[in-house]
Formats: C-alpha cells, sequence, structure tokens
C-alpha cells in the first residue's frame, strides 16, 4: 500500500462515451456510492462537452472533475483546442496528458506530453501523465527503455517541488481495454523504476511525494491485489469507470 506522503488516487477515464445527459447521470451514481475523499482521492473525466455540467453534479460530493486532454497554449488561434486556463474556469484540477490513445491516433509526442505537463503545473492542474509500452515494445524486452524515455521527457528538468502536484500512470498499451490486466508483481516492478528515475532526477522528497498509478483493464476483481503494491498509488480507470459500482468497488479497494 502505499505510502503516507502520497494518498491513493482514483481516476475513472470516461474516453469518448456519454452525451451530457449520460454523463451527469454517471457523475450522479458515482457521488452516491459514498463519501469519498477522506482517504483516497477519486476523480472523473468526462468528455469537454459534459464538463461543466458534470462539474455541478459534482460539487459538494469529494469526486473531482479531469479533463482527458489540454492545449499547452494560453489562448489564440488553435482551432479545436481548450487551454489550461478554460478547464480550470468550468471546474477542472486535474487532466490526463499523454494518453497512448493520443499518441498512437494523434501523433502526439513525448515534447508535446511535457508541454502539456508545464502548463497545468503553470495553470493549477494536477496533470495525470501517462506512459507505457507497446506490446510489440514488451515482447522485445524494451519496456523498462521506453518507460524510462517516457518519463524523462516528462521530468527533466522539472522543479521539484512539483511532484506532489505530479500524477504519473503507468499504462502498458496491451493492457488498455483488452482484459489482459499487468501482474501485479510486474507493475510494481516498473513503478519501482520509475520511482528510482524520479529519485535520481529530482531527489528523494520529489520520488516520495510523486504518486504513480497504474492503468490498464484495471476491474474490481483485480483492483485490491493491485493497489497492495508498495509503488502502486492508485488507479486509472477506464471501461470499468463507466458503470459506478464497479468503478465504486476499485475506490473501496484503495482503502
Ligand atoms: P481500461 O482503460 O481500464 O479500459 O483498460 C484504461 C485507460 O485507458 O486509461
Amino acid at each position: 500500500m502505499t505510502s503516507q506522503l502520497r494518498r491513493p488516487l482514483i481516476a475513472g477515464n470516461w474516453k469518448m462515451h456519454q452525451t451530457v445527459g449520460k454523463s451527469v447521470d454517471l457523475a450522479r451514481a458515482v457521488a452516491s456510492q459514498g463519501r469519498f475523499g477522506p482517504r483516497t482521492d477519486v476523480c472523473v473525466a468526462p468528455v469537454f462537452t459534459a464538463l461543466l455540467s458534470v462539474a455541478d453534479a459534482l460539487k459538494g460530493t469529494g469526486v473531482a472533475l479531469a479533463a482527458q486532454d489540454v492545449y499547452d497554449r494560453p489562448e489564440g488561434a488553435f482551432t479545436g483546442e481548450v487551454s489550461v486556463e478554460m478547464l480550470a474556469d468550468v471546474g477542472c484540477t486535474m487532466c490526463i496528458v499523454g494518453h497512448s490513445e493520443r499518441r498512437q491516433f494523434f501523433g502526439e509526442t513525448d515534447a508535446a506530453v511535457r508541454q502539456k505537463i508545464d502548463a497545468c503545473l503553470g495553470g493549477g492542474l494536477v496533470p495525470i501523465a501517462c506512459l507505457g509500452e507497446t506490446l510489440t515494445e514488451r515482447d522485445a524486452g524494451l519496456t523498462l527503455d521506453v518507460v524510462r524515455r517516457q518519463l524523462d521527457a516528462m521530468i527533466e528538468n522539472l522543479d521539484p517541488a512539483h511532484a506532489p502536484k505530479l500524477v504519473l500512470a503507468y499504462e502498458p498499451v496491451w493492457a488498455i481495454g483488452t482484459g489482459r490486466v499487468a501482474k501485479a508483481e510486474d507493475a510494481q516492478l516498473v513503478h519501482a523504476v520509475l520511482r528510482d528515475r524520479v529519485r535520481s532526477k529530482l531527489g528523494d522528497a520529489a520520488a516520495d511525494s510523486v504518486r504513480i498509478l497504474y492503468g490498464g483493464s484495471v476491474k474490481p476483481d483485480n483492483a485490491a491485489t493491485l493497489l497492495a503494491q508498495p509503488d502502486i498509488d492508485g488507479a486509472l480507470v477506464g471501461g470499468a469507470s463507466l458503470d459506478a459500482a464497479h468503478f465504486a468497488r476499485i475506490i473501496h479497494a484503495a482503502g
């Protein structure tokens, strides 16, 4: 289980699902599963169009609002994009960045992900910064090389004071939406390597305060084993977060 310094975070990534009405219903259903907050941080990330309405539905519930992506510039002629300030304006306190689906389908690079992280940290949003290897990379024995490269791009020369506001999410691409979950001990090994890397780049205090979530087919029946690992500080949940009861069971597995 995670150290005292690092409160577990369970984040629901709703991806491109739900209209506004359905998002509000789901947010209410999640909030009605219990009062979250004292021991575990919880957030949900609806589609952009539902953010404002979901923010309203979540007021006073202890469930935080996250966006699924952001652009790093404050404003301007960037058709289709939204800024950190705009997300904060509708009530977001967190934002997923660098999800593998964005890297894979929208060509997002390590450098672009870093700019988004910096923009979030600069504007008061907690970035949930995703990294993880593909099946081909894993089969070639490259997992650690890939995640170190992705992590280095995220944290090189970062001010260590930002670490408590930085969330990393290790999501092996082969485990996302496939029902294939990483073995808890394999995930723990990668998390420990990532934390060591943070230690060597940013120091002890940063390594001990940065939260590292696991993502990829987290379900009610595998959450407890994953969350019991010393370097797994929570979960980024896709499919199972669309079912409020399943999501609640994952939250309760965190403590
Ligand atoms: P999954 O998605 O839980 O459906 O595998 C996780 C994610 O992509 O964040």
